[in-house]
């Protein structure tokens, strides 16, 4: 985190913006966004304040002067922690980048780690990892697999999926990308072996190594579903499942960026895009992931198989049998 992120290095200015918070915390977001502007004219490289004042123009409604002050964050914030782009690309001011928008994930989730579970359990219902496990418990039933040999959870957070993963699998490995998410579920002792990376990268290094890959409330950081699921795929053993977590678009977009700037996927295109990698889908249930401001947040719960053995032109037509089970 930069120290830009909370003080702009002058005291007046600070205090300016110190008031323009209390105000726009009681709704006077008119005075406020005065307030902020008289800040900038103070510290005018302060990348902080002009993210305050997007925010609150956004508030306010003022789409135009909102954008403005973020493209002064965009050219000011060299490592996007401020996530300029996700922000003017969520109002049509820009093109989406490819990918997570890695350092703005990563400070959003080393800030959020402390209060992370308090919050989205205790006060969001979160329970994705409930239901992923349910889901993969039943399937476990069904296949006849008594327990995993590796399990690799993706954006593992603070631990609570991989709470639930622990009594059925013999290795679990957690990658996420926040060093603050990693430290809280490393004090908790679940995980076999915990990594620091990015999850399409920490893929991509690995082989046919996993029965079980998870991914609880994390693709909804990272964009299009393709790529990731490229990259899950040669991951997984033959005959391996991957559980994972989307929010819900209706729309025809295979990928939406909302102003909450999370990503929600397309129904149908989430369906073509297991299709397409070769995934075979085991469960596709819609489900309320968690509430955001009081209302549910509708999303997929996807459980999908690597087939056992792959079609190829050798084998094309003979009879698969399960190789991983
Ligand atoms: C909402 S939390 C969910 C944590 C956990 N799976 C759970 O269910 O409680 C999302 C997590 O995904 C991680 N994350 C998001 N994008 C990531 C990426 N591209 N690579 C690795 N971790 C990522 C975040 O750092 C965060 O810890």
């Amino acid at each position: 985190m930069t120290k830009t992120f909370c003080s702009s290095g002058n005291v007046i200015a600070d205090r300016r913006a110190e008031y323009a918070r209390m105000l726009a915390e009681t709704g006077e977001l008119g005075p406020a966004i005065e307030l902020v502007e008289q800040a900038l004219d103070i510290a005018p490289d302060w990348t902080a304040g002009w993210d305050l004042l997007g925010s609150y123009c956004e508030k306010a409604g003022e789409i135009a002067r909102a954008i403005s002050a973020w493209r002064h964050v965009e050219a000011l914030d060299d490592q996007g922690v401020f996530a300029a782009g996700l922000k003017l690309a969520a109002h049509g001011a820009g093109q989406l980048s490819q990918g997570t928008a890695v350092s703005y994930v990563e400070a959003l989730f080393d800030q959020y780690a402390p209060q992370f579970e308090q919050s989205l359990v205790g006060r969001l219902g979160y329970r994705v990892p409930e239901m992923l496990d349910a889901l993969v418990r039943a399937e476990m039933v069904r296949l006849g697999i008594e327990r995993f040999a590796a399990t690799l959870d993706l954006g593992c957070g603070t631990g609570l999926m991989g709470e639930r993963l622990r009594p059925r699998t013999a290795f679990l490995e957690g990658i996420d990308i926040s060093a603050a998410m990693i430290a809280e579920t490393a004090r908790k002792g679940i995980y076999d072996q915990l990594q620091k990376g990015e999850l399409v990268a920490a893929l991509n290094a690995r082989r046919a190594g996993a029965d079980l890959v998870t991914a609880a409330d994390v693709f909804i950081y990272c964009g299009a579903l393709q790529p990731i699921l490229s990259a899950l795929v040669p991951a997984l053993r033959p005959g391996g499942l991957a559980a994972f977590s989307l929010e819900a678009h209706d729309g025809p977009e295979a990928v939406f960026l909302r102003p909450s700037l999370r990503y929600a996927h397309g129904v149908e295109a989430t369906r073509d895009a297991l299709v397409v990698v070769g995934l075979e889908i085991l469960r596709f249930e819609q489900a309320v992931l968690r509430f955001d401001r009081g209302a549910p947040v509708m999303g997929l719960l996807v459980v999908a198989r690597r087939p056992p053995i792959e079609l190829t032109a050798a084998n094309d037509g003979e009879d698969g049998g399960d190789v991983a089970a």
